[in-house]
């Protein structure tokens, strides 16, 4: 009956990170200032995705990133609001994002003990058409945030202290780490609160889904190459994975977190070090992949082990269904 409809004892975003802080007495409610900042960031960017056709958001800002691509008005706008609500939390010392060549230093009297790595909005080339796309972010804890320095940004993924993503598709979902697993919150516009709607994913031990662009193919090395042929021609008895490929990491990762099954973007003799950014897009959906019971991969090592020497250094990824990875893993071990 209608009771059950609405329910009135509603887990929002907010209440779920008050409960998570009430087991660390010492924090002094630091990470939900920021956590409210962040989702108000996200708020914003889902309004703006939702109208981008309407209000003449789709199309291109006319000027490129460090990456050496053509920001569209929707990367620019979002870095904006992120930077702007990051820095004006009062709980951040310094930012990295994508779209920024270099990283933000937060004025003295604005500085907090937390820095934020974050891809404002991931999978742009598909805003035109609609298509899914997401901001992705990963926190870390700075020791002395009075002074902060730039290798206080560079630390290993297994020192993010939170990670999560917004993605702005049929619904807004915001899917958050804070160490202790993985949780789904679902934007309901009438409340513009972020409801808890996926509690305690864990990703499928297996997967049937594989995850990659296939049309690098030419340049791939061995061990991809043999993985990739594995999915479609499996040994006798079992049957071929399917392929789903997005383009859009974060749509793409959240499938596989669902769904189950493995998400790669491999080196290729174009890009030996692949394409994915290691702090804001490699780190946060390893973080988060490790946390609902898969694991994330580099080819060489563990993703999160991985020391970044440059805030928008790249390297190659395997992350999803535990088993899955494993197969990849033992065909790298194999050639090493
Ligand atoms: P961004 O839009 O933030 O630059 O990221 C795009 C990334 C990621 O979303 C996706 O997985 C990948 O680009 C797709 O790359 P390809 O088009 O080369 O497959
Ligand atoms: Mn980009
Ligand atoms: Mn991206
Ligand atoms: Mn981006």
């Amino acid at each position: 009956h209608a009771a059950d409809a609405l329910r009135t004892d509603l887990m929002t975003i907010t209440r779920y990170v008050l409960n998570e802080q009430s087991k660390h007495p010492e924090s002094r409610g630091d990470f939900t200032i920021l956590l409210s900042h962040i989702v108000l960031g996200c708020k914003f960017v889902c309004s703006s995705v939702n109208k981008a056709g309407l209000a003449k958001l789709i199309g291109l800002a006319g000027e490129t990133n460090v990456q050496g691509e053509e920001q569209k008005k929707l990367d620019v706008l979002s870095n904006d609001v992120f930077v702007k609500a990051l820095v004006s939390s009062g709980r951040t010392c310094i930012l990295v994002s994508e779209e920024d060549e270099e990283a933000t230093f937060v004025e003295p009297a604005l500085r907090g003990r937390y820095c934020v790595v974050f891809d404002p909005l991931d999978g742009s080339s598909n805003i035109d058409c609609g298509v899914s796309i997401g901001t992705i972010f990963g926190v870390y804890m700075v020791k002395d945030f009075t002074e902060p320095t730039l290798d206080q940004a560079l630390q290993p993924g297994k020192n993010m202290v939170a990670a999560g993503y917004c993605m702005y598709g049929s619904s807004c979902t915001l899917v958050l780490s804070t160490g202790s697993g993985v949780n789904g919150f679902t934007l309901d516009p009438s409340l513009g609160e972020f409801i808890l709607t996926h509690p305690d994913i864990k990703i499928p031990k297996k997967g049937k889904i594989y995850s990659v662009n296939e049309g690098n193919a030419k340049n791939w090395d061995g061990p991809t190459a043999k993985y990739v042929e594995n999915c479609k021609f499996p040994k006798e008895g079992s049957s071929p994975k399917s392929l789903r490929y997005i383009g859009s990491m974060v749509a793409d990762v959240h499938r596989t977190l669902l769904y189950g099954g493995i998400f790669l973007y491999p080196a290729d003799k174009k890009s030996p070090s692949g394409k994915l950014r290691v702090l804001y897009e490699v780190f946060p959906m390893s973080f988060l992949m490790e946390q609902a019971g898969g694991q994330a991969f580099t080819g060489k090592e563990r993703a999160l082990d991985l020391l970044p020497k440059k805030i928008h250094e790249r390297s190659p990824i395997f992350l999803g269904s535990y088993d899955d990875v494993e197969e990849i893993k033992a065909l790298y071990a194999a050639e090493a």
